[in-house]
């Protein structure tokens, strides 16, 4: 057997290498011995409520994990084998980090990380998921647009780039006013404007270079400018890429307010043309990808959260992809038998996913709901009064831990079944009246 795998990697042909390599990850990978060096080990960039739950799953398939974020007490640093602080954006404290930690299989959970890293540990033979170069297009909205629409020629808003006001002023006229302005690089809605008339569109230049992030680094920040066009709901379709190929997960139906997702639900209703349409769009983007990390010899392994747009007049739009588990997804932990979460891990570690394994799991007819808990105030949040939470019928819940909140912070969720999406998504509302949220108003050093 070993003589065959030695044949083929002196194989002259890409493909024979590429099978080559996914032939070794899968049988020279040890696992069930994490506190022996003799282990698959895994550092997670990002130990955050999606990262806690991507751990968890790993650690039950037996792989070390070193969990890593900017801040100490990250909810998956509470648990995993190791954990590091640092700032994942510095080329050289990342660069250190995998030296020390000497990882087989990176996974970044976080978009702001210094990519180039990622790159070079990739090109060590270490698997970054679901590859150095997805990580680097995903957080660029520019280079995720262009191979989205120019290269795959997948449906998108109309869109302009912008060095400057000029420019972008000279964007907004051809994609037409209300138009939305974006850094390139940013999320969670950060530094974006809606522009509804153009003497407002140096406010949203100026937006764009102090809300993003990074901001005050000196840089003059790209933006995009987009027609605003006229949602008439959002879908997310989560997509596994694995060793056996790429399936996809019933569309999760969502309500964002402010650049967050508020609430999810799946299986998402919609008529028979638009689930069908979500699906093989989503496997277009992802497919996309994909073929990148296999140009580079890397797999391309993982979950993506492909976002949709769905308008009023029945159009459907790719907006943009999230390389890993996608928030809306936290439904999945109540409504699939494999969350995104199992199914990341799965997929990494080169298990093969199915078409069954992506399905829902729910009563006949029923609808699943996420409701994320924002708590605002200062200092630790404490809950209580969980027994009458957890007495609806049908009901779950995950505190992720986090050790506080300045403003306002996603500090757990409420997963929820019902007959239909109301009367799921009214359950979690009841869960939220339920809780008793409050916050210390100090922080923990100060309480100290
Ligand atoms: N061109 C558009 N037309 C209409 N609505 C839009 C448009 N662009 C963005 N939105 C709205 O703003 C939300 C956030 O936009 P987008 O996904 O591009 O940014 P983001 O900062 O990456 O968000 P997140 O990190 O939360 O996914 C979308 O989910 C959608 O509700
Ligand atoms: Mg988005």
């Amino acid at each position: 057997m070993s003589d065959a795998i030695s044949h083929q990697a002196d194989s002259p042909t890409s493909k024979n290498r590429l099978k080559n390599l996914f032939k070794n990850r899968l049988q020279n990978r040890l696992y069930g011995n994490p506190l022996t060096r003799e282990n698959t080990r895994a550092l997670l960039l990002g130990s955050g409520e999606l990262g806690r739950e991507v751990a968890l799953e790993l650690m039950r398939l037996g792989v070390w994990v070193c969990a890593a974020d900017s801040y100490a007490g990250a909810p998956a640093a509470q648990f995993a084998h190791e954990s590091r602080v640092l700032d994942m954006a510095d080329p050289s404290a990342l660069r250190a980090l995998i030296a020390e930690v000497k990882p087989d299989i990176i996974i970044p959970e976080v978009e702001a990380i210094a990519t180039a890293e990622l790159s070079t540990a990739a090109q060590s033979g270490i698997q970054v998921t679901p590859s150095s170069d997805i990580a680097a297009i995903c957080m660029d909205r520019e280079r995720l647009r262009v191979l989205a629409h120019e290269t795959l020629g997948l449906p998108t808003t109309p869109y302009r780039f912008a060095d400057s006001l000029d420019e972008l002023r000279a964007g907004a006229r051809q994609v037409g006013y209300p138009c939305v302005v974006k850094p390139v690089m940013s999320s969670s809605g950060h530094g974006q404007s809606v522009v509804r008339d153009a003497k407002d569109i140096a406010d949203a230049w100026v937006e764009a270079q102090t809300g993003r992030r990074a901001a005050g680094d000196g840089a003059i920040s790209r933006v995009i400018v987009e027609a605003l066009v006229p949602l008439d709901y959002e879908l997310t379709v989560l997509t596994v890429s694995s060793s056996s190929g790429i399936v996809t997960c019933s569309p999760i139906g969502q309500r964002q307010e402010s650049g967050d997702y508020r609430e999810s639900w799946q299986p998402a209703a919609m008529p028979d043309g638009i689930l069908h349409d979500a699906g093989t769009l989503a496997k277009q983007a992802v497919q996309g990808l994909v073929d990148e990390a296999r140009s580079k010899g890397e797999t391309g392994w993982g979950v993506f959260g492909v976002e949709l747009f769905v308008l009023t007049d029945g159009t459907l739009l790719f907006n943009e992809v999230s390389p890993r588990p996608h928030d809306t997804g936290m439904v999945t932990l109540i409504s699939q038998r494999l969350s995104e979460f199992a199914l990341h891990a799965r997929a990494i570690l080169g298990i093969p996913v199915s078409e069954t394994d992506v399905r829902v799991n729910l009563p006949e007819g029923c609808t699943a709901a996420s409701r994320a808990i924002v708590v605002t105030g200062q200092g630790q949040a404490v809950f209580s009064n969980l027994p009458d939470a957890l007495s609806i019928e049908g009901s779950d819940l995950r505190i992720f831990n986090k050790p506080e909140v300045h403003g306002h912070r996603r500090m757990a969720v409420a997963l929820t079944i019902g007959k239909d999406e109301s009367e799921a998504r009214a359950k979690s509302a009841r869960m939220l009246e339920a809780l008793s949220i409050s916050t210390t108003g100090e922080s923990a050093s100060d309480a100290r």
